[in-house]
């Protein structure tokens, strides 16, 4: 698939999902709610609509797509539902407590646009939101399979998933250790990024094909590309983090050396890291040979991840 193509592609999913996002955010309460703060509202909105790549969202969608996903089929809610835990992720990640950011998508990260208090409780209600979305009826017309995708997004985000992964994060960088980072070695940064990045991203790729009723051997396929791709993922974001520039990347750069923070890229330095990511690119392509051309968009996803520069 070319390049441009790819880019497409991409921007229409983002831009559909976006559209949704806006939806759920807009300031009237939905039905079961009876009011919405419109500080937390506009704060919310601050988090999920000021740009973003929607990886995770356009995985979701191209996966249900590949395995033949019908109409009766609401992938850009799961999608949506996705995206939510995702910004709700980098909401708190930025927090002075956690990172201390003040930019993101190249605007003020939401403690500094609002306030802290307003950014712990605009991800909170981010994460719930998300399992109000995932639960909604269009999503699926079978409730097993609905209730299967909230149980997975749980655990992809929780404890065994995203923040345990942050967990082990701050950890690696010493803080409950009287400060000295661990030296961590490349399986443990590995198993590390595995739960913070990879578990979301694996998830968005194993949901879009239960959407699409895909079956076990299928399933288990798009969970190791999903595993590939998160390891890629968070490849390529520390090697931003050393070689991208802040007005590209949209967010402070230079951070992870400066926190002490063991890193595949401080491991085994910038050359190797890209020919790390090469490997797993040529990886992803062989998980996906079976499918053939109709996968080509996935193999593209892997490279784009690779090569991407924000
Ligand atoms: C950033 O994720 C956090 C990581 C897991 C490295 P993205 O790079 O997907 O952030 P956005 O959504 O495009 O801003
Ligand atoms: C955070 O990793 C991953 C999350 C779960 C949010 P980073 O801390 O490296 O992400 P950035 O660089 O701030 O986006
Ligand atoms: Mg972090
Ligand atoms: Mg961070
Ligand atoms: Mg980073």
């Amino acid at each position: 698939m070319q390049h441009t193509g790819f880019e497409q592609r991409l921007a229409s999913v983002a831009a559909a999902v976006e559209a949704r996002l806006q939806a759920v955010l807009a300031d009237a309460p939905r039905p079961g709610e009876t009011e919405r703060p419109g500080r937390l509202t506009a704060a919310m909105r601050h988090a999920v609509l000021a740009g973003g790549k929607r990886l995770r969202p356009f995985l979701v969608v191209e996966t249900a797509r590949l395995f033949g996903a019908g109409e009766e089929i609401d992938a850009l809610g799961a999608a949506a539902a996705l995206e939510c835990v995702h910004c709700y992720s980098l909401v708190h990640d930025d927090l002075p407590s956690m990172d201390d950011d003040d930019l993101r998508r190249g605007q003020p990260t939401v403690h500094k646009a609002f306030d802290e208090a307003t950014a712990i409780l605009a991800g909170d209600a981010l994460l719930t939101l998300a399992f109000d979305l995932m639960a909604d009826d269009a999503v699926h017309p079978d409730p097993g399979v609905r209730l299967a995708l909230v149980r997975d997004l749980a655990r992809a985000a929780g404890l065994g998933g995203m923040v345990g992964g942050q967990m082990l994060d701050l950890a690696a960088e010493g803080r409950f250790a009287g400060g000295a980072p661990l030296a961590l070695d490349a399986d443990a940064v590995k198993r590390l990024q595995a739960l913070k990045t990879g578990a979301l991203i694996r998830f968005a790729c194993e949901a879009g094909a239960r959407l699409a009723g895909a079956g076990a051997d299928d399933r288990a396929r798009m969970v190791r590309y999903g595993e590939i791709l998160g390891l890629a993922f968070q490849l390529a974001d520390d090697l931003l983090d050393v070689i991208g520039d802040a007005a590209t990347v949209g967010k402070a750069t230079a951070k992870d050396a400066a926190a002490g923070k063991g890193t595949l890229v401080s491991l085994m330095g910038v050359d190797a890291a890209r020919g790390t990511l090469q490997s797993l690119v040529t990886e992803a392509g062989m998980l996906l040979e079976p499918y053939g051309p109709a996968a080509e968009v996935l193999t593209a996803t892997a490279a784009f991840v690779a090569t991407r520069r924000r």
